[in-house]
């Protein structure tokens, strides 16, 4: 072996394809979920039998293929029949009633939305899916501003199947009772994966995105024992990823130990989504953030407002408080003269 041969050429990459590393690829099959796949598939199946299904509330940690599995039942509906509607809404990123409405009516095909108040375009959703049946997916529902959706849709629509995930299950304590006592969903836990399952998942994403042989067996271990640690299969993408961005940029066709230990430190810089996933306003807030990092939060506050922010300071608060459960920034407490303060953080490079 010659020893230039392990080096990189210019044009060539580790990675073959770039997607299957985003977080928001879904897999052809989905492992180790099936006991949970059966069962939101059995929330659904009465919309089959031209009844009304069950509602259904999924919860448990971030990364764990709550998402994925959701998304993957969906798919295999959309195959099976074209008498049931199936909508998927991320409250991150769709975060208002309207914003909601906007994007269902995109779903089921109604295009005809501008200038539309929105009570009339929960009319028009309803019309449309009461034709049929509807499962309506809401994830992140903790990141709505607002419920009314939940109602206007429990309200109205007559069969139906609506399914909300949440990383917190004391979410639901916090909802109208109005909402509560018609919504009354099913629970479903999901767990964590095995040591042995997070590498089995990983080991196939692998092979998705990555040329052959470019992974060394300590390197891949690596990468799995920190994600099993983590308990999160959104870190360990991470990880593949960044390993092979590093082992690029010193130029070599291997990857190994030392590149994961690499990427291992800059996971404090882990967002659980792109940020493009985000309201405008949060996305708004992080640009700020990145420039003024380290500031207290009421310093920070005037900034948004000199800059046109035009949120209140409390929802200005709560949104600092999200981007911080999401890992986008982090905000740590001070105590000072004046009592105590929050100081926001950046995180310290992009993801
Ligand atoms: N059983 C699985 N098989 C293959 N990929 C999985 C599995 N579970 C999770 N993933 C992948 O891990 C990542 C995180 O899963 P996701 O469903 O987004 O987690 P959650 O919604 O619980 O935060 C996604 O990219 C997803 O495709
Ligand atoms: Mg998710």
């Amino acid at each position: 072996m010659g020893v230039f041969d392990d080096v990189l050429k210019a044009d060539q990459t580790l990675i073959k394809n770039d997607a299957a590393l985003d977080y928001e690829f879904l897999p052809k099959i989905l492992p180790f979920r099936d006991g949970e796949q059966k069962y939101i598939a059995s929330c659904i199946a009465p919309l089959f039998r031209d009844t009304s299904g069950r509602n259904l509330m999924i919860h448990g940690p971030p990364g764990i293929g709550k998402t994925a599995a959701t998304r993957h039942v969906l798919r295999e509906l959309e195959e099976k029949t074209d008498n049931i509607e199936s909508v998927f809404v991320n409250c991150w990123r769709t975060n208002t009633s309207h914003k909601i409405a906007l994007d269902i009516c995109d779903q089921v095909g109604f295009k005809f939305t501008q200038n539309m108040r929105t009570p009339d375009l929960y009319k028009k959703i309803a019309e449309i899916v009461n034709k049929r049946a509807g499962v309506f997916v809401f994830d992140e529902i903790d990141k709505a501003e607002d419920y009314d959706f939940l109602y206007t849709i429990l309200e109205s629509v007559y069969k139906k199947t609506i399914i909300i995930i949440t990383n917190y299950k004391e979410f639901i304590i916090k909802l109208d009772e109005r909402i509560k006592s018609r919504l009354m969903p099913e629970h479903r836990e999901f767990g964590p994966y095995t040591e042995k399952q997070t590498g089995n998942i990983l080991q196939e994403r692998l092979k998705y995105a990555f040329f052959d042989n470019v992974w060394t067996e300590d390197a891949f271990n690596l990468v799995t024992e920190k994600a099993y640690s983590l308990k999160d299969i959104r870190q360990g993408i991470f990880l593949l990823k960044n390993s092979a961005l590093v082992c690029e940029d010193k130029g070599q066709k291997k990857i190994q130990k030392e590149h994961v230990e690499e990427a291992i430190k800059k996971l404090s810089n882990f967002a659980v989504m792109g940020s493009d996933e985000l309201d405008e306003d949060s996305q708004f807030i992080l640009e700020i953030i990145k420039k003024n990092s380290g500031k207290k939060i009421g310093d920070l506050f005037k900034l948004y407002e000199q800059e046109g922010g035009k949120q209140s300071y409390k929802t200005f608060q709560r949104k600092l408080k999200r981007l911080d459960e999401g890992k986008y920034l982090s905000l740590t407490k001070e105590t000072g003269a004046g009592g105590n303060t929050t100081i926001v953080n950046k995180k310290i490079t992009d993801f």
